[in-house]
């Protein structure tokens, strides 16, 4: 059958239309979840008013990542330069965080999910302490999606903590200096035992890594998306794994 050029194209772009790949899934997703307070600004709401809508935003991501089929997803929630906030923003910030906790017993505990909070805990409170734990263990026997709460998480710190942990074997005599190996640095990190990232999202159109896994991000490719964290949608992540999937990683080889 003979179409017009324009015909064929039309035709093609439609067949064409994008769709995930689900044989090249990213296997882990990290997601700087950016934006909430200027989403607030725009409708003239507390910056509160955003977190609560970032925090609804992380549960619809969350169980859409888990439905598609991706193994590992970490969320930047609050980092540990995030306490020189003002008190009544972190008050509110650590209240969403329990809260969360709290309600991801009833809520993603049901859809499979695996919750885990990676960060620095002794700084936040004993309640929040606690709850990490109870849900934590509530989830550990689900096998659906993995989700990293970073909370109180700073990458710099992290690489600290991991440096010092092995550092006790070396002043031991137990390890010796030139034995220390890339693998035993990556199993102390928080996400030891775990992928590294194949795709770092950040939103609200910043370009940069705010303190956010800099060890594990060594080759995971980065979209920046302008989208405020409480407008990013299914349909946002859905074209955030396209992008991903055109890309050529090549990890240093040809
Ligand atoms: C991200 O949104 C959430 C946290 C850092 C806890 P922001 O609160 O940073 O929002 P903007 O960047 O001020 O818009
Ligand atoms: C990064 O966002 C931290 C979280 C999303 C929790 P920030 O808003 O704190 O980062 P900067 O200050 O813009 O670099
Ligand atoms: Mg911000």
């Amino acid at each position: 059958m003979v179409l017009g050029k324009g015909t064929v194209m039309f035709f093609n772009r439609k067949k064409e239309k994008a769709q995930i790949d689900m044989s090249r899934l990213p296997e882990h997703i990290g997601v700087i979840m950016d934006g909430n307070g200027r989403w607030a600004k725009k409708r003239g709401l507390p910056r509160s008013a955003g977190h609560k809508a970032g925090a609804d935003s992380l549960k619809k991501i969350v169980t859409a990542c888990n439905k598609l089929g991706i193994k590992y997803i970490t969320v930047y929630a609050f980092s540990t330069e995030n306490w020189s906030r003002p008190k009544d923003e972190v008050d509110y910030l650590m209240g969403l965080l329990l809260g969360y906790l709290k309600d991801a017993e009833n809520t993603l505990a049901g859809e499979n999910v695996v919750i885990r909070a990676i960060g620095s805990r002794a700084e936040l409170s004993e309640e929040i302490q606690e709850q990490i734990i109870k849900t934590e263990n509530f989830t550990s026997k689900n096998t659906g999606i993995v989700m990293n709460i970073a909370l109180n998480y700073g990458s710099r710190e992290e690489i600290t903590h991991a440096v010092r942990n092995i550092c006790r074997d070396v002043e031991s005599g137990s390890l010796k200096a030139e034995d220390i190996s890339q693998e035993m640095i990556s199993s102390e990190l928080y996400t030891g035992g775990q992928p590294d990232p194949d795709l770092l999202i950040r939103t609200s159109g910043e370009i940069r890594l705010s303190n956010f896994m800099l060890w594990q991000l060594a080759y995971s490719e980065m979209y920046f998306t302008n989208k405020l964290w409480p407008d990013f949608t299914v349909k946002d992540l859905e074209d955030a794994i396209i992008e991903f999937q055109k890309r050529n990683r090549r990890f240093g080889g040809v």
